[in-house]
């Protein structure tokens, strides 16, 4: 969608993979969907260094509305977990420099059961400018996707009519069969193309391998403004060992996804933080060319993934390469990588370093090799700078 917005993938935190439909604010005030969590992550945002780091979205999920429409048609939050209102939540979210995100479904409910869109279209879009909303979710459960070509351009026609700049976040194709992606490009800044992440390293490499299988159809998509989205980063939960999650923050920087943290800001172990915060990986990530990265090859358990990124001299660009072992068990492996046979084609070679473990390789020539260990179910992820003529 060209309306300025996410000229390189969101960044942010996303309530839903973590805290869920929990709203229960009587036993487990703490961790229910309320105005409380949403101010709290976005203290930990800014005093752990988060927003300075890129990610500037506090997002809501399902389960922030209350059951009821007001008498003039307009949504409302549920009056006991979100007292001061939405427009109080966002004025907070500002007065710290981030912003906030809202979640609505294109359906007569959502998926956790509260009211949807339909019939609601142009209030709902007025609403959420009224309310100072940043960005929104538009989730597809309890709709017929045969209306989802029509009905999520529409909602994005209201939202631009406000005239408030608000990132637009399309779950449509996620819900269709043959998804159209001439349609959704223009009207989407970010889509859902698949199905929900779950806090595994089972769900996180079927994701990932869905992105690999379907690369040829959906790489193309994503650039600056559009994105493909594989979904919340789910570092720091329950489900990922330590190198998994370096695999996960290395496979979605590699394919410029969105980068939507959904964990307890306020419990995070340092090193899943440190992961989450690395500056190197989240350039990658960001880098202002846009393009969506590919595995290049697979030979047993190691992958190879790369994505071109600046700078670029003549018609050679520089490349992030992860390379992943998907082998659980046992012991780390070590991989011979020549650039030239990944395309990393530029003859005065590339200035190598290892974005995670700060060791560099030097100069490396197309046809040089350079030995890596990559440990079980983790990755290596290398920055390779190409060297002017
Ligand atoms: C389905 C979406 O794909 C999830 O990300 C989440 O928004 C849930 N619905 C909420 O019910």
């Amino acid at each position: 969608l060209d309306n300025g917005l996410a000229l390189t993938p969101p960044m942010g935190w996303l309530a839903w993979e973590r805290f869920r439909c929990n709203i229960d604010c009587d036993n487990d005030p703490d961790n229910c969907i309320s105005e409380h969590l949403f101010m709290k992550m976005a203290d930990h945002m800014v005093s752990d260094g988060f927003l300075a780091a890129g990610y500037d979205v506090v997002s809501l999920d399902d389960c922030w509305m209350s059951h009821q429409r007001d008498n003039n048609g307009r949504l409302q939050p549920d009056p006991d977990r979100f007292p001061s209102g939405i427009k109080a939540l966002s004025d907070y979210m500002h007065s710290k420099g981030l912003k906030l995100g809202i979640y609505e479904d294109y359906g007569n409910f959502t998926c956790g059961g509260y009211p949807g869109i339909l019939g609601h279209l142009e209030t709902d879009a007025q609403t959420f400018a009224d309310w100072g909303v940043d960005y929104v979710k538009l989730d597809g459960c309890y709709a017929n996707p045969d209306d989802m070509d029509q009905g999520y351009p529409m909602f994005g026609q209201y939202l631009n009519k406000t005239g408030r700049p608000m990132v637009y976040s399309c779950s449509w194709p996620d819900y269709q069969q043959n998804p159209n992606y001439n349609l959704i490009v223009p009207v989407c800044n970010l889509w859902r193309n698949y199905a929900d992440i779950e806090d595994s390293w089972a769900s996180v490499t079927d994701i990932m391998d869905h992105y690999a299988d379907h690369q040829d159809q959906l790489s193309p998509l994503a650039g600056p403004g559009h994105w493909n989205d594989p979904d919340m980063l789910i570092i720091g939960n329950f489900g990922l060992s330590y190198e998994q999650s370096r695999t996960q923050m290395a496979v979605w920087a590699v394919l410029a996804a969105p980068l939507l943290m959904s964990v307890d800001l306020r419990t995070i172990r340092p090193e899943y933080r440190d992961i989450l915060l690395n500056p190197a990986v989240i350039a990658v990530n960001q880098d202002p060319l846009g393009i969506q990265g590919t595995r290049v090859s697979k030979d047993n358990n190691i992958e190879i993934w790369t994505r071109p990124i600046s700078p670029v001299h003549g018609d050679d660009h520089s490349f992030a390469v992860a390379i992943l072992n998907r082998g659980d068990g046992g012991t780390p492996d070590n991989v011979e990588l020549e650039p030239g046979k990944v395309g990393l084609n530029a003859v005065n070679g590339y200035n190598i370093t290892d974005l995670f473990d700060k060791v560099t390789h030097g100069v490396v020539k197309p046809t040089d090799t350079i030995t890596l260990q990559v440990n079980p179910s983790g990755v290596v992820l290398l920055g390779c700078v190409v060297m002017a003529g």
